[in-house]
């Protein structure tokens, strides 16, 4: 975000941009002719002959998945919309998609009618926050049986980042030069920290087929930033590299941050991914005057190689000005004690949510958990950064159907794993072990606490594959197969392509499918296969590879989120930051064909309104609604967008999305999609 200081844009492109500071040093070697060797020349060339390589490939992965003779899954029924950029947002005729909650919306009794020109911390802390990013929703009551699964249950919703420019009045564009931070208030950075976190919000379906948030809903709950206390379980639980001055046990930290994707258990907790954690941090007493030289922050800090690895401190807020533990001049392990997957038992709203630092210190985007074959917890998780990894944990006991208690501390013990790509279609799970290969002494790793909380130089050590910034994860119930979202990368050269990675300056990112090693999730191995290669398909250049039936809409760039319906057919959701205009549509939601003679096919259902990116997506186990998260309306990239062409501000956003009325700013909220009259989302 160095960038945001010398220029004028706005904190979502400052976000955007941050991605592309490379700050993995690993020279892992790469497979330039993995992809050419095994779809032939002629997978790159684009277009129809693509995409036949690609559906001439699709049958023989699947042949390695026990489950994937499985029924072929139902196609995808509905009528597509059209790419296109406006105020609004669209889905496909004949559904409704309705305002559930928006931004601001009381969720807690004693919540004050929003008022943006009055916002405080206190009434945040009881309301809706900012940047709605995973949704997952969990049926009511938690036994209810199969078919009365649908109609009323809880919605757990994260809340990733605040926008400033358009969430408080006052504030007009960065200046050329100007501290974006200097001008940030206490009062500010209070509003801000309670609306990161989540909110948990009892939903259920009224006679007329509408869905509204239960009021004071037993369970509804508000987890935030501020004040929300968090265990922390696991190999790093209480080593010193954890301890605070607020915090010398090291094991309670207060808070979580960046939240992102993320999942739920098959014992009905929700894993919700602290991403891009370093942001949040500052360096007062090292700060030279000049401002931007990284270096110099970390001098003489005792974490000086663990944070460079993790980009800490980020600089984006301002946070640190006014608390301590964000200033990593006086607290130095603070950072150590966000990067991690934190699971929240959404049932019981005075538990305490838990660090799970098994799975590795990282910049977690998804947890897509599965049952293994003998009963073990398998998590997949991504590192969502330019060149990082995708890593999965395997739990040493077995769940227990009958036992959710013993269920919830499973991810404490277990194996955390780093992906290797071979050049013959396999991958290889590398596990991050202390003592274990190069995770010594030598190397500076003392214990497992010391491997998970730099699980990223762990995993260059044992030579893991940068990725494309591996998204969200998911795991298809029906088939087996594992979709993973890689997003972008700008900065690929061309020596550094590879197999999964398979193009250089990759502005559109791809779609990754993993089958494991006989069905099994635990297994030591996988096969991989690309699914797509987003972009337009009709500009050469661009070396997409879709289906050749995807029309001039059902193409898409970077995906981001996504989901598989109750039948097993995958949904993709985009988040192309500020270069939407790169693909000449705002981002929305596409299906996307995996199996049969449509496979690599795409759809496009839904779309946002300017600025806004798309993510959740969540069904109800029927299929008959589908939840969407439109994150940050009005503001990235918008002064591409020709009717408006300048940044937003709270007085003069881009979109006023979603209520439309004057003084009121644009609102991140969740959408609730149903089929008009009923019936399943997506035919
Ligand atoms: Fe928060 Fe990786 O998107
Ligand atoms: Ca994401
Ligand atoms: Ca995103």
């Amino acid at each position: 975000m160095d960038a945001w200081r010398d220029e004028q844009i706005s904190r979502g492109e400052a976000y955007d941009r941050s991605q592309d500071t490379p700050i993995n040093p690993s020279d892992t070697p790469v497979f330039g002719e993995i992809v050419r060797r095994r779809f032939g020349r002629r997978a790159f060339l684009g277009g129809g002959l693509a995409a036949a390589a690609l559906a001439a490939a699709g049958p023989a992965l699947l042949a390695g998945s026990r489950r994937a003779a499985a029924a072929a899954l139902p196609a995808f029924v509905f009528d597509e919309i059209a790419h296109g950029v406006d105020e609004t947002h669209h889905v496909a005729p004949g559904y409704d998609a309705d305002i559930l909650i928006r931004w601001g919306d009381p969720v807690m009794p004693g919540a004050p009618p929003f008022d943006p020109l009055k916002q405080t911390a206190s009434a945040q802390a009881l309301q809706f926050g900012y940047n709605n990013d995973f949704v997952g929703f969990l049926p009511l009551p938690q036994n209810a049986p199969a078919g009365e699964r649908s109609a009323r249950g809880l919605l757990f919703v994260n809340h990733e980042y605040t926008n400033e420019e358009v969430m408080f009045p006052g504030l007009p564009p960065v200046a050329k030069g100007e501290d974006p931070l200097a001008r940030m208030t206490a009062d500010h950075v209070g509003i801000e920290m309670a609306a990161h976190g989540a909110s948990i919000v009892e939903v259920m379906r009224d006679g007329a087929g509408k869905w509204k948030v239960v009021p004071d809903g037993q369970l509804n709950r508000r987890i935030t930033t501020a004040d929300t206390e968090m265990t922390i379980a696991g190999p790093a639980a209480g080593h010193e590299r954890m301890r605070t001055k607020a915090d010398p046990n090291g094991t309670l930290a207060v808070g979580t941050l960046n939240n992102c994707a993320g999942g739920v258990t098959p014992w009905g907790t929700v894993l919700t991914a602290e991403e891009n954690f370093h942001g949040y941090f500052v360096a007062s007493v090292k700060a030279p005057a000049s401002g931007d030289k990284k270096a110099d922050y970390l001098a003489g800090n005792p974490e000086a190689r663990n944070h460079k690895r993790y980009g800490v401190p980020g600089l984006w807020y301002a946070w640190g000005r006014f608390h301590d533990r964000f200033d990593i001049d006086k607290e130095p392990n603070e950072p150590n004690r966000f990067g991690w997957l934190v699971e929240v038992d959404p049932y019981d709203p005075e538990s305490r949510p838990v660090k799970r630092t098994a799975l590795g210190r990282f910049k977690h985007e998804g947890a897509g958990a599965v049952i293994a074959a003998d009963g073990r917890v398998v998590v997949y998780s991504g590192d969502d950064e330019r060149f990082e990894y995708l890593y999965k944990f395997v739990s040493e006991g077995r769940f227990d159907p009958k036992d959710r208690k013993a269920n919830m501390s499973l991810l404490d013990r277990g194996t955390l794993y780093v992906a290797r790509f071979e050049a013959d279609g396999s991958v290889a799970w590398l596990p991050l072990v202390f003592g274990e290969g190069k995770l010594t002494a030598e190397n500076g790793f003392a214990s497992q606490a010391d491997v998970v909380i730099e699980a990223r130089r762990a995993a260059d050590l044992l030579g893991a594959t940068p990725m494309d910034r591996p998204e969200d994860v998911e795991v298809n119930p029906i088939t087996g197969r594992v979709y993973v979202m890689l997003t972008n990368n700008t900065r690929r050269k061309p020596e550094q392509v590879d197999g999964p990675n398979p193009r250089a300056d990759n502005v559109f990112g791809q779609v990754l499918e993993m089958v494991p090693a006989n069905g099994d999730h635990a297994a030591a191995t996988s096969r991989w296969e690309l699914l797509v290669r987003c972009g337009d398909p009709a500009a050469g250049a661009v070396g997409a590879m879709w289906n050749p039936a995807t029309s001039s809409n059902g193409w898409f760039a970077s995906p981001d989120n996504c989901a598989i319906d109750a039948r097993g057919r995958l949904w993709v959701t985009t988040d192309q930051g500020s270069a939407w205009p790169k693909s000449g549509t705002a981002d929305g939601m596409w299906g996307l064909a995996t199996d049969g003679e449509g496979r690599g096919t795409g759809r496009m259902f839904f779309r946002v309104p300017v600025g806004a990116e798309l993510c959740g997506p969540c069904f109800t186990p029927d299929d008959e609604t589908l939840f969407l998260a439109v994150q940050h309306p009005a503001t990235d990239g918008v002064a591409h967008y020709a009717p408006f062409g300048r940044n937003s501000t709270f007085e003069d956003p881009a979109t006023r999305w979603p209520d439309f009325q004057s003084g009121m700013p644009p609102r991140p909220s969740i959408v609730v999609v149903t089929k008009t009259g009923g019936g399943k989302v997506g035919g």
